[in-house]
């Protein structure tokens, strides 16, 4: 992203520039925003213009930007002590975190790692997952995101950019993703597009390319992210966990984006009723501190002392954060909030719909809202285009939406948005979809 977009203004403008010359390019910029402070759901450019946050730093935020309770925490360590490597010492900030994460965890008895980010969870989740069972093969979806090092990038796939030049860490066998408007494989009668899936993963790969005995671990995100907030087909789940059981396959759930509240329960996958061997957890966890982590189920932790290990991994200040963070979710009712506050969301888009013929889906679980963007209804052509166009003129007229797949639009406020600003934020983007689609 570049100069002269209007949004953008001289101050700012100034830290592109100097972002140009000092930055590596490796990252893919949405739009010139230029972040002074923020506070809640609003966020404040260098040059004073103000923005309703609808993405609260990717899927980051969930109980908004600098929660005074959070605030308060992280300052009361501050003045205790930062760092001293949990790898090789103890301290209780780590170890009471753990023990709410096991509290809320979507499985009875479980152990905690904790790293300093979604990919490190990953990979952690795969170290462990090939140490437990001996095996070196692991089952991931097209279109899934799960980090950008080798291992976690081995399943990646929301984007071919992303995985140009670089050779697989891990040797994984992907199948399709159970999008149930864009389903790849064909169903037969009374089959959904999640039984297609493990049709083809149980009678095709397993049957052709790779033996069952050889997989250690299926990982799977519970709603794509990146790939463009889809929610699986609702045989999926429970079918993948029996396949998982028949065969001594891991089920791994990568919940670092849908996880921490965002989909109003505290793990996504218990809107599907199954228990995943192996969750992974970052982003909303910590309120913007890095942490990440896996939640894996006791017996599985057969590795020893310098099996896995990180410095900084459940870093003091991280873990008050995200202790903390999960205090809110509780104290404050923001589960029931995010589903509340997901469903209007999601009935005004529906309205929003029928005013416009290019939305072709809108789907969402909490404040894990996706809107996808089509050329007509029925042909369901992709069109990025105009999403391209609406994110840019909502960023100009105040509002911050990001993207997610190919032409789709996420919606992800924190889980504590107010009413109001929900309403102003979908005039915004109702207003932008009208100019953008009268411009082309
Ligand atoms: C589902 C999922 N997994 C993994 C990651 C990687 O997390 P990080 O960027 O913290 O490494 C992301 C980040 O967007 C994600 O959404």
């Amino acid at each position: 992203m570049t100069a002269n977009v209007r949004g953008s203004g001289p101050i700012g403008q100034s830290i592109i520039d100097r972002d140009a010359l000092s930055l590596s390019p490796s990252s893919a910029r949405e739009y010139p925003l230029v972040v002074e402070k923020a506070q809640g759901s609003e966020i404040w450019d260098l040059d004073g213009k103000r923005y309703i946050d609808f993405m609260a730093g990717v899927a980051v935020l969930n109980v908004g930007h600098r929660h005074p309770y959070v605030v308060d925490k992280v300052r009361e360590q501050l003045d205790k002590f930062w760092h001293i490597c949990l790898a090789d010492f103890y301290y209780p900030q780590a170890i009471t975190l753990a023990e709410k994460l096991q509290a809320i965890a979507p499985m009875d008895d479980t152990l905690i790692y904790f790293g300093n980010s979604g990919t490190e969870a990953v990979e952690a989740a795969l170290k462990l997952a090939m140490f437990h069972t001996g095996r070196s093969k692991f089952l991931g979806f097209m279109g899934s995101f799960h980090g950008r090092t080798l291992g976690s990038l081995s399943f990646t796939s929301s984007k071919s950019v992303q995985r140009a030049r670089y050779q697989e860490g891990v040797k994984v066998y992907h199948a399709p993703f159970p999008d149930p408007y864009r389903p790849l494989l064909n169903t037969v009668d009374g089959e959904d597009a999640g039984d297609a899936v493990i049709n083809y993963i149980e009678q095709e790969l397993f049957r052709t390319i790779v033996s069952p005995t050889d997989i250690a671990g299926v990982l799977v995100e519970p709603i794509q992210g990146e790939g463009g907030y889809v929610i699986p087909a609702a045989n999926f789940f429970p079918r993948l966990r029996e396949l998982c059981d028949k065969y001594d396959i891991l089920l791994i759930a990568d919940e670092i984006q849908s996880g921490a509240g965002r989909t109003g329960k505290w793990w996504a996958t218990a809107h599907e009723e199954i228990e995943p061997d192996i969750v992974c957890f970052a982003k909303g966890i910590g309120s913007g501190m890095p942490i990440g982590g896996i939640l894996s189920r006791r017996e599985l932790n057969s590795w020893g002392p310098g099996s896995h290990g990180s410095t900084y991994g459940g870093n003091p200040i991280a873990a008050v954060s995200a202790l903390a963070t999960i205090e809110v979710i509780e104290k404050e009712g923001l589960l029931e909030q995010a589903s509340e506050t997901g469903e209007y969301i999601l009935d005004a888009l529906a309205e929003i719909m029928t005013r416009h013929h290019t939305i072709g889906d809108i789907r969402g679980r909490g404040l894990m809202i996706g809107i996808e963007f089509v050329k007509d209804k029925e042909g369901k052509q992709r069109n990025p285009e105009i999403r391209e166009k609406v994110i840019m003129d909502a960023f100009e007229s105040g509002l911050l939406l990001i993207p997610c797949g190919p032409n789709s639009i996420r919606m992800t406020p924190a889980l504590n948005i107010s009413r109001e600003l929900v309403d102003d934020g979908l005039m915004i983007f109702e207003s932008a979809l009208t100019r953008v689609e009268k411009s082309i």
